[in-house]
């Protein structure tokens, strides 16, 4: 695991736009793996930034998200399709029937989630995977539990989610209860990951990640059995390393 702490989130937001334009600049057809949430925001501001100054070049790229709430429409400004339409994919040279977000309007999740893996499989998996993480250690809809799953699935969201999601809806009673998320396993078969984070309030899962051991009480402990993982904190996330 490769740990890079940057001074504030400004700085991580650059760093890890360039890890994600440097497989880019390796392979042009790349398959992207993405994630939503407040994190990436600025990294996605600077991607937008790059590409328009003819830095990275997306026309080739595919890509797939972490996970979709059950329930949402994609025009819903709330899902997560919208969600990376509007933070990056109508602001970039990307075909945009080459970008895959979970549906969570499917009738039978399970299956969606069973075609959601073998569309990851057959693109030849992601070249990298970005992931933020939760106050408690979740990754993608991965929450704290006795058993993690490998697979996309179906799953409900713990009330520290609900609450901690509850800032980008109109009251708590809008968040969705469930959602469809890729496993673990799905995961961990990215060639690369980068996870990101920002902020105090991340201190204690990131501490997690780093300490040697293993917890599905913390899922992102898993990080620590993938042979490509690079870290970008801020000082604030850091400040519980040593
Ligand atoms: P955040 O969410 O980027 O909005 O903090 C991260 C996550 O919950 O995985």
């Amino acid at each position: 695991m490769k740990v890079i702490i940057a001074k504030d989130y400004d700085e991580m937001s650059r760093l890890a736009a360039e890890e994600m334009a440097k497989v880019v600049e390796v392979k042009p057809n790349a398959v992207l793996g993405l994630a939503t949430g407040g994190t990436p925001v600025g990294m996605y501001k600077e991607l937008i930034k790059m590409n328009k100054d003819g830095k990275i070049d997306f026309s080739n790229v595919t890509t797939v998200n972490l996970d979709e709430y059950v329930g949402l429409a994609g025009d819903h400004p709330q899902s997560y399709r919208y969600f990376m339409n509007d933070n990056l994919f109508n602001h970039i040279n990307i075909d945009k029937s080459r970008t895959f977000v979970p549906n969570g309007l499917a009738e039978d999740i399970a299956e969606e989630g069973r075609n959601y893996d073998k569309k990851i499989d057959e693109l030849g998996g992601t070249d990298i995977q970005l992931l933020g993480i939760g106050n408690n250690g979740h990754i993608a809809f991965n929450e704290p539990d006795q058993d993690l799953v490998a697979g996309t699935h179906l799953t409900g969201l713990t009330q520290s989610t609900i609450e901690a999601n509850a800032r980008f809806f109109d009251s708590i009673d809008e968040v969705p209860k469930t959602a469809i998320t890729m496993g673990l396993g799905q995961i961990m078969k990215a060639k690369k990951i980068l996870l990101v984070a920002s902020g105090e309030s991340k201190a204690e899962a990131i501490k997690g990640v780093l300490s040697g051991k293993i917890t599905t009480s913390n899922p992102a402990t898993m990080l620590q059995m993938h042979r490509d993982v690079v870290v970008i904190i801020d000082e604030a996330a850091a400040k519980l390393v040593k």
